[in-house]
């Protein structure tokens, strides 16, 4: 599978488009020559395309005709109108691939109109640095191809997972949002070691770098998280205190609370305004 070959256009390059096909064009996954962009903005299309150097424009029916891969990154109420701007144009052997929360690859497939392969993406933002994390689960037209593509696609900003498709809200209210739970930790464990006496940029390195390690950890072992925390606290040491405080803050429940919460958030975003 050459996906430098494939004719790829983004639809909606904002921040989620706009780090994919950054990502896709600087690892030379898809060919400069091949792919287009589109924005709302006549303004931000130009600056978009000098930055990229790949035509960003306005037009979704026009970057999307001769495209073999659609990509849908607009927001989740838009969606519906981006599918049937480009339906004109959608064709089996087309494969659109929607990274909007909330919307359902029946919708986009109902507004598409005809037999088009779709499958759903729930990527992350740390998809900047490669170290993304993206569910992929495939509409009704889509196999195991349409999947394989998707994820190879994906592969190249972080790790993968297919799902299937009635785990994508979960998934939203868990990987999707979950940066901007651990930032607020990160930044929690900084103003920590600021209060303790550290200087800030020591304090935000040492909480950011244990944070990446103790992932790292669960990552490469495979080990539960109760056990690898156990290892860690000493009998009658200072990390049983510091456990005392979280339990007693209900750092569990309101991070459970958390993702519950937005993961019921992303089952009516598409269909709220
Ligand atoms: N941000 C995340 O962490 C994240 C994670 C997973 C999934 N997502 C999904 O990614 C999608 C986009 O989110 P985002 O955070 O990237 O939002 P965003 O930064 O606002 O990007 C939306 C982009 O869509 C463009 N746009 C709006 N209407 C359009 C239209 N009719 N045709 C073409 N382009 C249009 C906007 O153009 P202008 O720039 O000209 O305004 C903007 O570039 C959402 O569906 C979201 O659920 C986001």
């Amino acid at each position: 599978m050459n996906l430098a070959e494939k004719r790829v256009a983004v639809l909606g390059a904002g921040k989620m488009g706009g780090i994919l096909v950054k990502a896709f064009l600087e690892k030379q996954l898809l060919s400069p020559a091949l792919t287009t962009a589109t924005v709302q903005h006549e303004e931000r299309a130009s600056a978009l395309s000098k930055k990229l150097g790949i035509p960003v424009g306005t037009d979704n029916a026009a970057a999307a005709k001769d495209a073999d891969i659609v990509f849908i990154c607009v927001k989740p109420q838009a969606v519906a109108g981006v599918a049937e701007e480009i339906r004109s144009s959608a064709r089996p052997e087309q494969l659109v691939i929607s990274v909007a929360a909330s919307v359902p690859t029946s919708q986009i497939e109902n507004a598409l109109g005809s037999k088009v392969p779709v499958v759903r993406a729930m990527p992350n933002t740390p998809c900047v640095i490669g170290l993304g994390m993206t569910a992929l689960c495939k509409g009704q037209h889509a196999g195991t191809r349409e999947l394989e593509i998707a994820s190879a696609l994906f592969a190249v900003v972080g790790r993968t997972v297919v799902v299937d498709e009635k785990h994508m809200d979960a998934v939203t209210g868990l990987s999707a949002s979950g940066p901007a739970y651990i930032y607020i930790i990160l930044e929690s464990l900084a103003e920590a070691g600021v209060k303790v006496g550290l200087p800030r940029d020591v304090a935000t390195l040492l909480a950011a770098q244990t944070t990446l390690g103790a992932a790292g950890v669960v990552l490469e072992t495979g080990d539960h998280p109760a056990l690898l925390k156990d290892a860690v606290t000493t009998p009658a040491g200072c990390t049983i205190d510091g456990i005392l405080e979280l339990e007693e803050g209900k750092l569990r429940v309101t991070l459970i609370k958390a993702v519950v919460k937005a993961a019921q958030r992303a089952k009516e975003l598409a269909y709220s305004g």
